[in-house]
């Protein structure tokens, strides 16, 4: 743990939950423990802009929706997110409709994660909430003892937060899980040998649902923001560029990976951003040590197959919330106990879907024939298996928290 320079404290704060990052995890916390009469106070590095221009997730699970209602935040959300009864599955010319409806009785809501975040955002603001933007040299302090204290620089000023717990919502590259010593963490990770390229275009969707599919040169994902804004994404490799692909060589790419019908229907148009992400399965454990409650990326990482990221995000805020609330409410730190333990248990079964989904649908570098012939199999399997659809309609929509 880093000291407090000894300096002119500038600004000195007092808060019950210190949360670093003012990512859509941070953000959904801070909000629920206000509805609970909870004082929170939210660290940034960035600027709240800069947050709301990174396009990530598109997919949300009921989990979350029900969180976001909980938290007042769900109008917009109700108005224009799209509520998605199933997903296309394709491989080669070959396709099937996977039925969330029918095999979980649930569905999942198309709303981008910068919707969620600036909705978020507003209802921070408007009940006054505490968001402190561009901070730097953000440090925790006196985690084993109950008065635990969060150093930074803000406006160049050095800054001190004094606090009953810290939530580290700062996200797989920040501070909070680097906090806890080495002797306590075990991390657990895997590395995929390729990235998605990803573009969004004011272009309307390919289908009504979206589409993942797989074929002999790799993976593809037909997704959407509304019925004008479209998003896709393609396999590529780990050390490729954005800059090296044309929106015409993209749109190209996209076609010759997707059934020829969706090929054919495939409405182009410039691209307004383009960006590449790596794929990574990672997992520290424990998530709490201490004072300290690490929550969504900054405690683990899913690929993106699935849209489990966001989601996975929200079952830990949901566990955290619940035990912060007993504990504020009854002084019982029951709760806040079993933290770690039972957000973790839904985290190995996310990071299961998921990895088993990214394996089910690339092209890897080595991959032998018979491991193609495995791919194949498997979707076979599942194109003609109810039993097979209706477990991955299952985690797909989301396990239960
Ligand atoms: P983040 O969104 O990472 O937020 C963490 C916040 O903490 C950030 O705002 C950051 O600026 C701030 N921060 C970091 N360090 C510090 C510090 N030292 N001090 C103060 N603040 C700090 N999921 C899907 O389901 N589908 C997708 O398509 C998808 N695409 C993705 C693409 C990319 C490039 C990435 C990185 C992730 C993607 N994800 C996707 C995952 C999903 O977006 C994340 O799971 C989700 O953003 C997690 O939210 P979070 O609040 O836990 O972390
Ligand atoms: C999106 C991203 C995903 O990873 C996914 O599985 C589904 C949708 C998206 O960005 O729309």
């Amino acid at each position: 743990m880093g000291q407090i320079r000894s300096s002119y404290l500038g600004i000195c704060m007092r808060t019950n939950v210190a949360i670093i990052g003012g990512g859509p995890s941070g953000l959904l916390l801070s909000q629920l423990l206000h509805k609970s009469g909870i004082d929170s106070v939210v660290l940034e590095r960035k600027t709240r802009d800069y947050v709301l221009g990174r396009i990530r997730a598109g997919v949300l699970e009921q989990g979350l929706v029900s969180l976001l209602e909980e938290a007042g935040c769900a109008d917009r959300l109700h108005a224009e997110g799209f509520l998605h009864d199933g997903t296309l599955i394709s491989y080669g010319d070959t396709s099937f409709r996977l039925d969330f409806a029918e095999n979980t009785g649930t569905s999942v809501v198309v709303y981008g994660q910068t919707e969620l975040t600036r909705d978020l955002y507003d209802a921070r603001e408007k009940a006054d909430g505490k968001i402190l933007y561009n901070v730097e040299d953000v440090a925790i302090h006196d985690l084993e003892n109950d008065a635990p204290c969060v150093s930074f620089v803000h406006d160049g000023v050095q800054g001190k937060l004094d606090c009953d717990f810290i939530a580290g919502c700062d996200g797989f590259h920040g501070v909070s899980r680097k906090t806890m010593p080495e002797s306590v963490r075990k991390e657990y990770e895997k590395v995929y040998p390729f990235g998605w390229l990803g573009i969004l275009s004011e272009t309307p969707p390919v289908n009504d649902e979206l589409i993942y599919a797989t074929s002999d040169r790799g993976f593809a994902l037909c997704s959407m923001r509304n019925e004008t804004l479209s998003r896709y994404y393609i396999q590529c490799e780990m050390s490729d560029d954005p800059g090296n692909w044309s929106d015409e060589a993209f749109w190209d790419e996209l076609k010759r990976r997707i059934p020829e019908t969706f090929a054919e229907q495939l409405v182009t148009g410039p691209s307004i951003e383009k960006s590449i992400a790596p794929l990574r399965s990672f997992v520290t454990e424990p998530m709490r040590w201490g004072r300290l409650f690490l929550c969504g990326d900054a405690a683990h990482i899913v690929p993106p197959t699935g849209a489990k990221g966001l989601n996975t995000a929200a079952s830990d805020v949901h566990y955290l919330y619940r035990g912060l609330t007993e504990y504020y409410a009854t002084g019982s730190e029951k709760g806040i106990d079993d933290y770690s333990e039972k957000a973790l248990s839904r985290v190995w079964k996310a990071e299961r879907f998921s990895w088993w989904f990214s394996s089910l649908m690339h092209r890897f570098p080595d991959q032998s024939e018979f491991d193609h012939k495995m791919q194949i199999a498997e979707l076979e399997f599942l194109n003609s298996n109810r039993a097979a659809q209706k477990s991955m309609a299952e985690n797909y929509v989301g396990l239960p928290y």
